[in-house]
């Protein structure tokens, strides 16, 4: 057996541009969804939902209010100021691949525009031209919960069809300008969390929502995503042979609690669920149970006559998800229950947890591997995975040794698919330095190998330092994963 990994492995990591850039407000970026965001510092740090419910009141106090004390998106780390900084830290750590997201605002202030904003063209392409001279190959992510707030207040985000259009024509937009230093684009982020978190993720505000008709609303924005992604992709393959377009998908592993039918049953429905997105995106098709469960429901998704025939037409070439915890099922509503990555599911007593209560669980990423590689035949790409933690500083250092073992075993199941024949083309880290946390906007949530001196309320210096995890990560890239 080879000890190390594929030739050419993309190791690395990934960051989203509204959780590190900062500069909310600078060289005519306008507002995004994530901008209003607050950071609710009573509000229990495991209860993800409290944290993103938001109302129409809300956004519009955010919308007046001009600094960015509760708003931690509006600063992120100030990788805006200091990508050259960060991308210098990731390129001595080896890193071959960068997963990072342009936020439509810097380019489509409104999203309304007919052309973009040039000084946000030139921040990226300057990011691009930095990550192409110390050879990191990026993975650019187009829609990473950052759609532009005016399109979620006129149109309920992506409800309204004619958002296809807008989304379109920023994405062209990228594809074009950054033909040059772009391979890889993964269209939508998670695209399966609409259900979950609409607003984030696509601008919907039940409020806005005919009474009853909130699920077909969010239905119906997916369907648009999902045609929209198809159209990304055929511009992408049209504009260049070299480019690769990926979906992607929170795999949110479920196991039944026993044996017992019931638990097995539900957990069935639960990963069939999951896969749905990915069906549409890989196999350019809905489920036809998944058809039936709609019709079932009184869902009625509105389509344009060719519509199916886009999404047959255009799939993506790899498949890209996040793996962070595994959930348990069960048919008892007793069952103990713990919260994940925009979730809450039952508790698996083998399973240790995070501060935040996310379950660790590496075995799940090695059956998540193979489940998903059986299913579709296609590249995969993890392109998030990792624990949030408080770390402390210790005499000036931080040891993570929590964040070594956490990796490590992940490594280990990933050698472990890739040994028995997953096609793994990729690896990128959540995240390789500390940000604002999508779910409860605390940078004391930390991820990195490299620690931001700042905390929630944004005070400190913002400096990076290295934590002990940083040279254990840029070894097992020097060695493509035998020092494991
Ligand atoms: C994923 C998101 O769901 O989870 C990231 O794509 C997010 O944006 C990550 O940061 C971890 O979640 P959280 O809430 O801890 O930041």
């Amino acid at each position: 057996m080879n000890e190390t990994f594929p030739k050419g492995f993309l190791w690395g990591g990934a960051i989203a541009a509204n959780q590190v850039e900062g500069g909310w407000n600078l060289d005519g970026k306008g507002l995004s969804v994530a901008d209003v965001a607050t950071y609710k510092p009573h509000v229990d740090n495991k209860d993800y939902s409290a944290h993103a419910s938001i109302t129409k009141e809300a956004i519009e106090q955010a919308m007046s209010d001009p600094s960015d004390q509760w708003y931690p998106k509006r600063r992120g780390i100030d990788f805006y100021h200091r990508y050259k900084e960060d991308l210098a830290l990731f390129a001595e750590m080896g890193f071959k691949a960068l997963r990072l997201s342009i936020a439509w605002t810097r380019l489509f202030p409104t999203g309304e525009e007919l052309e973009p904003n040039k000084k946000g063209v030139e921040f990226y392409r300057n990011v691009f031209k930095e990550m192409k001279r110390l050879n990191i190959e990026p993975i650019v992510t187009l829609s990473h919960y950052e759609m532009p707030l005016s399109l979620s207040i006129n149109y309920n985000g992506w409800v309204e069809r004619r958002v296809i259009d807008d989304f379109v024509r920023f994405a062209s937009v990228c594809i074009n300008e950054f033909d040059e230093y772009v391979d890889y684009w993964l269209t939508f982020n998670e695209i399966d969390s609409i259900h979950r978190h609409p607003f984030t993720t696509a601008g919907i505000l039940s409020e806005l929502s005919e009474k009853g008709k909130e699920e077909q609303d969010v239905y119906q924005a997916l369907h648009h995503q999902f045609v929209a992604s198809s159209l990304v992709t055929k511009i992408a393959h049209e504009k260049n042979s070299k480019n690769k377009v990926g979906c992607m998908l929170t795999k949110l592993m479920t196991y039944p609690l026993t044996c017992a039918p019931i638990d097995v049953e539900l957990t069935q429905k639960k990963n069939l669920e999951n896969n749905f997105y990915a069906d549409v995106q890989v196999k350019g098709e809905y489920p036809s149970m998944i058809e039936k469960d709609l019709e079932n429901r009184g869902i009625f998704i509105n389509m344009a006559s060719d519509d199916r025939e886009i999404l047959k037409k255009h799939t993506v070439d790899f498949l890209s998800f996040s793996y962070y915890m595994s959930m348990a099922e069960s048919g008892n509503p007793e069952a103990e229950r713990t919260p994940g990555n925009t979730v809450l599911g039952v508790k698996n007593p083998y399973l240790p947890s995070t501060d935040w209560g996310w379950q660790i669980d590496p075995k799940g990423l090695k059956i998540a591997l193979i489940e998903l590689y059986d299913r579709y035949q296609v590249p995969l790409m993890i392109v998030e995975n990792g624990m949030g933690a408080v770390d402390k500083i210790e005499e000036g250092k931080i040891h993570d040794a929590y964040r070594v073992a956490y990796f490590s075993e992940h490594f280990k199941q990933m050698k472990e698919a890739i040994d028995v024949g997953v096609n793994l083309i990729g690896y990128t880290s959540w995240a390789p330095i500390d940000l604002v946390s999508a779910g409860t906007s605390q940078v004391s949530k930390r991820y990195g190998f490299i620690y931001v001196d700042a905390d929630d309320e944004g005070n400190g210096t913002y400096n990076r330092m290295k934590k002990d995890s940083f040279d254990w990560y840029k070894k097992i890239i020097q060695t493509n994963g035998a020092s494991l």
